[in-house]
This record gives C-alpha cells, sequence and structure tokens, in this order.
C-alpha cells in the first residue's frame, strides 16, 4: 500500500479552551466516569427537537470546519474553529473532558480529527494538514441537555481518485446503513447492509468502534455495530429511537491499536480510513437525519 504522504505522528497539544459559565456541561466533564445512562433510547416530542437543535449545530460547525480543511491549516486550528461555532450557539463541545478509559486523561479537545491511517479519536493537535489528506471531523454538540453527534471526511486539496472512491463510498454506504433502520428489524440489520456494500469495493468496515445510542447521554449503551453481528445485537428498532450510524471504512485491513495517548486509533497497516455518521430518529415512516445543517 504506497501513499505519498508520511504516517501521521503525535503534535503538540495546545492548552485547554476555556468555556463561559453560562453554557451548560454535560454531568460528566470533571468526572472519572461518565454516568451510566439507565433511561432507554426512545424519547418524547420535546426531547427529540432539543436533540434536533443540537444535531443541527453540529452539522453546521462542520459545514464551517469543512470550509477551512486545507493544505497548511493544522488540526488544532479546526478545532478553535469547532470550539467557538459551539460556544457562538450555546452549545458546550461535548468531547471537550469526555472521561478516557480507567487511568486514561479525559479528552482535551472540542473535536476530533482522524487523518488518513488514524481511524478516529485523534487529538487535534500541531499537525499540519498536507496535499491529498483525509481529514475525519467529528464533532458534537450539547444543548438543553441533549447531544447531537456526527462526523465528516474531507480531503484536504485534490485527493487521489484512491482517496476519493473510499470517501464516497463511505458516505454511501453511511446512508444505505440510515435506509435499512426501519422499525421493527433488529439494528443488525445496518451493519450488515453496510459491511456488504464495503466489501464490493475490497473495503472493511472496523469493528471495534459502533454507533451508539445518543441524547441526554452521549453514549448511552445501545451499540449499533458496522458488520453483520447478528444473532447478536439484536435490538428492535422503534419509532422514537435516536442513535448514530457512524461507519470507518478501510482500504486494507481493520485491524487495529490505540495509541499511548489513550484515545488515537490507527489501522495496524496504515490504510487509509473515511468516516461518516449522522445522528438519527427513527419515525414510522423510517429514519429521519436530526443532523441536518
Ligand atoms: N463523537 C465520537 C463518537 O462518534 C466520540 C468521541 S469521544 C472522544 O462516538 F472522547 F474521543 F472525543
Ligand atoms: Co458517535
Ligand atoms: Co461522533
Amino acid at each position: 500500500m504506497s501513499h505519498a504522504r508520511e504516517s501521521i505522528v503525535k503534535g503538540v497539544v495546545s492548552p485547554l479552551r476555556d468555556v463561559p459559565k453560562d453554557i451548560g456541561r454535560p454531568p460528566y466533564v470533571g468526572r472519572k466516569r461518565a454516568p451510566r445512562w439507565s433511561g432507554g433510547d426512545v424519547y418524547d416530542a420535546e426531547t427529540v427537537e432539543h436533540i434536533r437543535e443540537s444535531g443541527r449545530i453540529a452539522a453546521q460547525a462542520l459545514v464551517e470546519i469543512g470550509k477551512a480543511v486545507r493544505p497548511g491549516v493544522t488540526t488544532d486550528e479546526l478545532d478553535r474553529i469547532g470550539h467557538e461555532f459551539c460556544l457562538d450557539h450555546g452549545a458546550y463541545p461535548s468531547t471537550l473532558g469526555y472521561p478516557g478509559a480507567a487511568g486514561r486523561p479525559p479528552f482535551p479537545k472540542s473535536l476530533c480529527t482522524s487523518i488518513n491511517e488514524v481511524i478516529c479519536h485523534g487529538i487535534p493537535d500541531s499537525t499540519v494538514i498536507e496535499e491529498g489528506d483525509i481529514v475525519k471531523v467529528d464533532l458534537t454538540a450539547y444543548k438543553n441537555g441533549v447531544h447531537g453527534d456526527n462526523c465528516a471526511s474531507f480531503i484536504a486539496g485534490e485527493g487521489s481518485d484512491r482517496a476519493k472512491q473510499l470517501v464516497e463510498v463511505t458516505h454511501e454506504a453511511m446512508m444505505r446503513g440510515i435506509k435499512a433502520a426501519v422499525p421493527g428489524r433488529q439494528v443488525n440489520v445496518i451493519g450488515r447492509v453496510i459491511e456488504k456494500y464495503a466489501a464490493r469495493f475490497g473495503y472493511e468496515s472496523v469493528r471495534s468502534y459502533t454507533g451508539h445510542g445518543v441524547g441526554p447521554a452521549f453514549h448511552t449503551g445501545l451499540v449499533i455495530p458496522h458488520y453483520d453481528a447478528a444473532p447478536y445485537h439484536d435490538d428492535v428498532i422503534e419509532v422514537g429511537m435516536v442513535f448514530t450510524v457512524e461507519p470507518m471504512l478501510v482500504d486494507g485491513s481493520e485491524e487495529n491499536h490505540e495509541w499511548n495517548d489513550g484515545w488515537t486509533v490507527v489501522t495496524d497497516d496504515g490504510g487509509w480510513v473515511a468516516q461518516f455518521e449522522n445522528t438519527i430518529l427513527i419515525t414510522e415512516d423510517g429514519p429521519e437525519v436530526l443532523t441536518a445543517p
């Protein structure tokens, strides 16, 4: 597998950004662990409207950040744009201070920036974006007590045909997974559709990171795999449910490992990765995207 660009290495993380006191913080900020959610994944209309508002802010932030992705820009600059966008819209950037695994530090930034072979959870830092990079930006906004979570892949500059195909196929895989989320089916139908579509192009779908229930909790405990998990993950899709669909497709093997920063996840073979994510609501007529700008 040959790519022009060198492997991604850790850069320098800038000082913590402030959040004004009047912006409501999620309950996990400053705690060792996120409190466990026991409220289920089906919400009333008022809560759904709040998730829609958080989702819209998160989606609009991605649009603004996407305009800034180009060679020469640091991932820290993307973080600054996303952070300020959230604050300007009365939202807290959900990843800032999100607790890590036991003994690991909380996430220190307001969004995740994951370039090329970085699958997810990349920490914005002094890394300079280069021509042809696939830059995944994952931003979650918290307002009125609920989260809206989304991610998009941007190519810096022109990009190779190979990178462009990976990004396009990943977007289409997400959309097909979303369309399969019909009431009465098991959630494992979503990953089955995604994995099958990816395989047509020789891509593998990451198994160790999944979609999730989202709303009053960032991660509710409901798991949405992006591979065919049947007969497991047999939760039945219901009207009023809210969860994410966020496939990560690899141009290579999906086997992966985490850096010793406790967050950054990279492919073992250096294969490049694209990801898209939407927060969706299940309605009687089928799925509806809540992270729409
Ligand atoms: N937004 C990511 C997701 O889709 C979670 C990021 S958690 C962080 O679930 F701590 F890494 F930021
Ligand atoms: Co998510
Ligand atoms: Co996300």
